[in-house]
């Protein structure tokens, strides 16, 4: 068999189960061939001995839904090659609308900022490549910290990693800047997440029983660390903004941005800590 009709055959495949069954085929047969898809749709090369290793992999991304990303212990984030495994979230895309957002109102800058709930690192890698100043990321998982350092370490970074529940080690007013993806999807949700996702860390997910609570719990105890004037920038969904806006605690803070994606959607918030 030849290049061509692998990447067939798994396209195919993993269309049961993926939306993205083409892009996750050809991150396949690069993988396998640790080659570029565009060299080898070219040279279109026979497949041989690789098939039993192609198979594996279809396999188990088919029938156990494991994602690809933990199958390749990898993720693409921000122009960032990351580790990644099940003690972390796989970054999104989405997240990347938060980042841009955060670099372009704070690049030049001197600043002391936290991303808090690091996962792999991802937000901190970002913010440490393209802020100037001080970082900090930490999370409450220790697993999570292990992972974030293995990024760390590839690309040199100079953020403090931290193990951490919330904000309980820092000192009061110590932050200019807070970015967070937090967990936010509602505990009833979680029956109606894919296969794929419950591979991901629950407490990574899960933001409490309406799903919004881990995140007004942040923003009430956020005031505390932030500076006078301070910002604090959050990935959110649609509906946890309608709860949040309920509960009176954005109503604490001074509403600086609401941060829409290019399809309208709402993905995040600026809050400022008022003076
Ligand atoms: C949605 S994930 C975000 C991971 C990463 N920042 C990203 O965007 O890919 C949320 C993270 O918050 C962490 N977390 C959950 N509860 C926490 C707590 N009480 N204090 C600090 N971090 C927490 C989880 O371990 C998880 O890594």
């Amino acid at each position: 068999m030849k290049v061509r009709d692998l990447y067939k055959v798994i396209s195919k495949a993993i269309s049961t189960v993926s939306p993205e069954a083409e892009a996750e085929a050809k991150w396949i047969v690069e993988e396998l061939f640790g080659k570029k898809f565009e060299y080898l749709f070219v040279e279109n090369p026979s497949v041989g001995q690789l098939i039993d290793r192609a198979n594996e992999i279809v396999r188990k991304r088919v029938s156990e839904r494991i994602p690809l990303q933990y199958l390749f212990k990898k993720a693409f984030f921000y122009g960032f090659e990351l580790y990644v495994d099940e003690r972390v979230l796989i970054p999104r895309s989405d997240t990347e609308v938060i980042v841009d957002y955060v670099l372009e109102t704070f690049k030049e800058r001197d600043l002391t900022w936290l991303d808090l709930g690091t996962g792999s690192g991802a937000i901190a890698l970002a913010l440490d490549k393209f802020l100037k100043g001080t970082g900090f990321a930490s999370d409450v998982s220790m697993e999570a910290i292990s992972v974030a350092n293995v990024n760390a370490n590839k690309y040199g970074a100079r953020f403090m990693l931290i193990v951490a529940n919330l904000f309980s080690p820092f000192k009061d007013s110590s932050f200019d800047l807070i970015v967070s993806n937090p967990p936010y999807i509602a505990e009833a949700e979680k029956g109606a997440l894919s296969p794929e996702v419950l591979f991901e860390p629950p407490s990574a997910l899960l933001g409490g029983k309406e799903g919004f609570e881990f995140t007004e719990t942040m923003l009430l105890e956020a005031q505390r660390i932030l500076v006078r004037g301070g910002s604090i920038i959050i990935e959110t969904s649609p509906e946890c903004y309608e709860k949040l806006k309920k509960t009176g605690v954005v109503k604490s803070y001074i509403l600086v941005k609401e941060i829409y994606d290019l399809s309208g959607e709402l993905r995040g918030l600026h809050l400022l800590r008022s003076f």
